[in-house]
């Protein structure tokens, strides 16, 4: 007969490529905390319901220990032919305890098993993330903060648009990243339900206690329905939705960098810690770091749409295929983690350049808006003819090849008689900015505080 625990209706062995395509050792093996911590609940649960008794109950959790001593010294051992880390930590407990490391399997299957470990790793990298996401936002408010009053160009289509504060625009990517965290946050809450005691796919005859083995393992209650809870990935697919829009946030400030740094642009130089050089031209800077960071997102955004794809023709309850939802939450997860730390470290490190950005804003008269608004404001001028007035005083300060705020009064007021003095006031890129105090704008001290905003009361 077959070696296999399954093996009793088997005579003839596997090929190697069956137990090769069907071992999962090589990566389920990051769930030994969660397999060893949910067997525990699990046999503790069987003896409180007299389904097996103290004594073998007592040497399965204190043989369960002892695997969990081993693999955190040596590592988990990698036998394909126990296919998983479910079987490998029972043929470890059969070794070190003998028959009765049978009965811990009683009223379980992997199916149940699987789905319990994986949600609970799932569960932790949510909290992880959150976590993370956390610090690089900390990193953010810090360079913010210092950057209160530096002036940059704000754009559209890339092109310079109004006068805003490094600060403000750093901040925008904090609230991303607020809405990130809350996304973690709530798939965690979702998926915090336990699927053990399905079995494997119909519930059991067993007088199981899932309400206990729910809250020793941190879940919130037992999942309703016995097939659902099998063949359920939600959770999965919660986290790498989340963890996509994440690093799709993440990719978009890495792009920024990217572009600043550019000499071209000029508004950051990376520190040497978080730049490379080229082997062939010397002078290079590259920004290696946040082109990884802007690259990991693909494959991030590549895992959600594989476990989806994997998902998306499986009928109920549990298929193997369900095997592969693993590898893309895990890839995701590492992932996301370098990302988010490399991105921090960069943050945190480079210089950015107030000479080179305040010229820039000075360049592509960002002001012109604020001209269009003095006109309405001052001199009763409808916005859309003043709109039009402000396009002659741009066109006229770039035949002279100066900014707004550098044409002589004469020359505004040949456009418009309506144009005075007080109009300079308003046509410098600190005026600008200064005067964008609606809430959630980009002035730097509206309601006291520097760069972080509160709603008025
Ligand atoms: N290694 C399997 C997985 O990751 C465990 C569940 C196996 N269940 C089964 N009926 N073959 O999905």
């Amino acid at each position: 007969p077959s070696q296999k625990t399954w093996g009793g209706r088997f005579r003839g062995a596997a090929s190697d490529l069956m137990t090769k395509i069907n071992a999962s050792i090589g990566f389920d093996k990051r769930l030994w905390r969660e397999d060893i911590e949910a067997s525990k609940a699990h046999a503790a649960m069987l003896r409180d319901q007299g389904i097996v008794g103290a004594e073998d109950a007592e040497a399965i959790l204190k043989g369960l220990d002892t695997i969990a001593g081993e693999f955190e010294r040596d590592g988990v051992p990698e036998r394909v032919e126990l296919e998983d880390i479910h079987m490998t930590v029972e043929h470890r407990l059969t070794e070190l305890i003998g028959p009765a490391a049978g009965r811990l399997h009683t009223a379980r299957s992997r199916n149940d098993q699987v789905a319990t470990d994986f949600r609970m790793w799932v569960r932790t990298s949510c909290d992880e993330a959150a976590a993370n996401i956390r610090e690089l936002q900390r990193a953010l408010v810090d360079v913010a903060d210092r950057h209160a009053d530096t002036v940059m160009p704000g754009f559209t289509h890339l092109q310079v648009a109004q006068p805003v504060t490094l600060g403000h625009h750093l901040l925008a990517y904090y609230e991303m990243l607020r809405r990130d965290v809350s996304r973690f946050v709530d798939a965690r809450r979702r998926m915090n339900d336990s699927p053990l005691g399905a079995a494997a796919l119909a519930g059991t005859g067993f007088s199981l206690d899932r309400d206990t083995t729910a809250k020793a393992l941190g879940f919130d209650r037992p999942t309703a329905n016995s097939l659902d809870s099998v063949s359920d990935r939600d959770f999965a697919l919660d986290y790498l939705s989340a963890a996509a829009q994440c690093s799709l946030h993440l990719s978009r400030l890495a792009e920024e960098l990217i572009i600043w740094a550019s000499p071209q642009f000029g508004f950051v130089r990376l520190s040497d810690s978080f730049s490379t050089g080229s082997s062939i031209m010397p002078q290079k800077r590259n920004p290696d770091a946040a082109e990884l960071v802007r690259g990991h997102s693909g494959r991030i955004i590549g895992c959600l749409t594989s476990l989806m794809v994997t998902m998306k023709g499986l009928p109920l309850a549990y298929s193997k295929d369900m095997q592969d939802d693993k590898e893309p939450v895990f890839d995701a997860a590492d992932l996301l983690t370098i990302s988010i730390q490399a991105l921090g470290g960069m943050i945190e490190t480079c210089e950015f350049v107030p000479e080179r950005m305040r010229a820039a804003a000075e360049q592509g008269f960002s002001t012109a808006t604020d001209l269009a608004d003095w006109l309405v404001r001052e001199a009763g001028v409808p916005f859309r003819e003043a709109h039009h007035v402000t396009g002659a005083a741009v066109k006229a300060a770039e035949d002279r090849g100066c900014g707004l705020n550098e044409l002589p009064l004469n020359a505004l007021k040949a456009i418009d008689a309506r144009i005075d003095q007080r109009v300079f006031d308003v046509l410098s890129v600190d005026a600008s900015v200064r005067s964008r105090t609606s809430y959630g704008g980009t002035a730097p001290n509206v309601f006291g505080s520097r760069s972080r905003k509160r709603r008025p009361t």
